[in-house]
């Protein structure tokens, strides 16, 4: 019977998707080359995994309207992380455990067991006396059609964790077994729970792998934990702890005592709209993540539900990143190579010293296009520069990131950006010696995501700003600055 009521479900959402997706698609804030839904909202990227050679991904999904409601999982399939193609959805909300007042199939991961995909969901129901989230699996024989396991839920808080904060189940395998965890609350202190199993359906605790000290909120959200070169990696998604909204710690985890201890931190990205990226290794043995290009505490609601929502649409994934380990234990998170397949026209500018006192000196025009330049540290005088991007002509409308390389601060500032979008981004660099500063930047309809210092130091934000906003400058207000080398590729 409730095999019935998904199926049910999915064919309602899939007709709504089929009837609406071509005049969804002539929005006019849509992204070029960004992975978004046909129709309606989406948040955290799901279930993510290299499965029988193809890229899946899953996800948060209403295809009704642009606005987070009743949970669905999308589902589409890539051979090179740059095209997708949409699949029908997996999972709709169909239980008492996953489909009541505003509840749904919440987030949760993916692997492959028994010859089947596997994917673990949190259930999220209303029974009148608040959320309760439980842990969920369903699996498919062929990757594309879903059955929810009979045995459901398969775990629920324990004891002193409220109901309505645990959630967001993160699996892999390590040496026969499965291993899972969870975004939890405590005390009011967030905390990732770890949970074994034999046989993916039956799951004990094992420990409390990591808790905030105080620092990081009070819950976290979308969890994800993996070995990178010799350490760890805990990637947490904070509630409660401002303005950062994407944290990683580096340090060392023993299977013995379940227990993770960290010593190195720092922001995956610091813009207002990367929030709740998943890892996955691929073919190739990279650790690859993919995030979401929005973030709840800083969604723009401002004045009205935004510029997408009234196109019937809310919501895209930011570029998939590779995680790499520096020597100093801090990480860097660099856009995948299969971009440059996207790449069209270029311009390459060499060695060249600009001249400080200008604020306009015009680079190529464009709103989907990628940029990368160095600058040389040795022979630049300039304390600080700036890119003023997707412009109109008199760049009353801009987008300005600077770049103070004497006080050491980085700004994303969306204030003049499009009439509606609001906020600066900011972040230290840490400039050490005089040597070459990089900045790679990723710019579509609706977002830009800028990459300096080696992809150490990221912001990702939206900007709505119309394709007639595409004008580019550099601003040098005093001092030299040395170019030495800057490309720019449409895409
Ligand atoms: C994070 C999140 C998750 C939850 C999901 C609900 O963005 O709040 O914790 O599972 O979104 O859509």
């Amino acid at each position: 019977m409730s095999k019935e009521i998904m199926q049910k479900n999915i064919a309602r959402a899939q007709a709504y998707i089929d009837q609406n997706k071509e005049s969804v698609k002539q929005g006019r804030m849509r992204q070029d080359y960004h992975f978004m839904p046909q129709t309606g909202w989406i948040n955290d990227p799901n279930g993510l995994i290299f499965y029988k050679g193809k890229y899946h991904i899953f996800y948060q999904y209403n295809p009704y309207y642009g606005h987070w409601d009743y949970m669905h999982w999308g589902h589409a399939v890539s051979e090179d992380l740059v095209h997708w193609e949409h699949l029908p959805l997996a999972l709709a909300p169909s239980e008492t455990y996953d489909d009541h007042y505003r509840g749904g199939c919440f987030s949760g991961s993916a692997i492959e067991h028994d010859g089947k995909l596997f994917l673990m969901y949190t259930g999220c129901t209303n029974n009148g006396s608040g959320f309760e989230q439980t842990q969920c699996i369903a699996f498919s024989e062929d990757g594309i059609h879903f059955e929810k396991y009979e045995g459901n839920p398969v775990l629920a808080a324990p004891e002193g964790v409220p109901k309505h904060l645990f959630r967001d189940p993160k699996v892999w395998k390590n040496d026969g077994k499965y291993y899972m965890i969870c975004g939890a609350s405590k005390n009011n202190l967030a905390q990732a729970l770890l949970y074994v199993s034999e046989d993916m359906l039956h799951w004990e605790f094992f420990s409390v792998l990591a808790q905030s000290r105080g620092e990081w909120g009070y819950m976290w959200e979308c969890p994800d934990f993996f070995p990178l070169g010799d350490k760890y990696v805990l990637l947490v998604s904070p509630m409660g702890a401002g303005e950062r909204t994407c944290v990683y710690m580096v340090g060392d985890f023993s299977y013995e005592t379940g227990k993770f201890v960290w010593d190195v931190s720092g922001e995956a990205d610091w813009g207002f709209d990367f929030y709740a990226p998943q890892s996955f290794v691929d073919g190739k043995g990279r650790r690859l993540v993919i995030g979401w290009a929005n973030a709840w505490d800083w969604m723009p609601f401002w004045k009205d539900w935004g510029p997408a929502y009234r196109e019937g649409w809310c919501g895209s994934f930011a570029v998939p990143r590779q995680v790499k380990m520096n020597a100093d234990h801090t990480l860097s998170f660099e856009p995948v190579e299969e971009l440059e397949t996207l790449r069209g026209e270029e311009t390459v500018q060499e060695n060249v010293l600009v001249e400080g006192g200008r604020e306009d000196i015009p680079l190529q025009d464009g709103y989907a296009y990628e940029l990368k330049m160095e600058v040389d540290l040795k022979e630049t005088t300039a304390s600080a520069f700036s890119l003023l991007l997707r412009c109109d002509q008199d760049r009353t409308r801009q987008t300005k990131i600077t770049f103070d390389l004497k006080g050491q601060h980085m700004y994303f500032d969306r204030n003049q950006a499009d009439g509606w979008s609001r906020g600066v981004s900011h972040s230290p660099l840490r400039l050490k010696e005089p040597g070459v500063f990089s900045v790679h930047i990723f710019v579509d309809t609706s977002s830009i995501e800028v990459f300096a210092e080696d992809y150490r130091t990221n912001h990702s934000c939206n900007v709505f700003a119309d394709r007639s906003q595409d004008k580019n400058f550099l601003s040098v207000p005093a001092g030299n600055l040395k170019i030495r080398s800057m490309q720019t590729w449409s895409l």
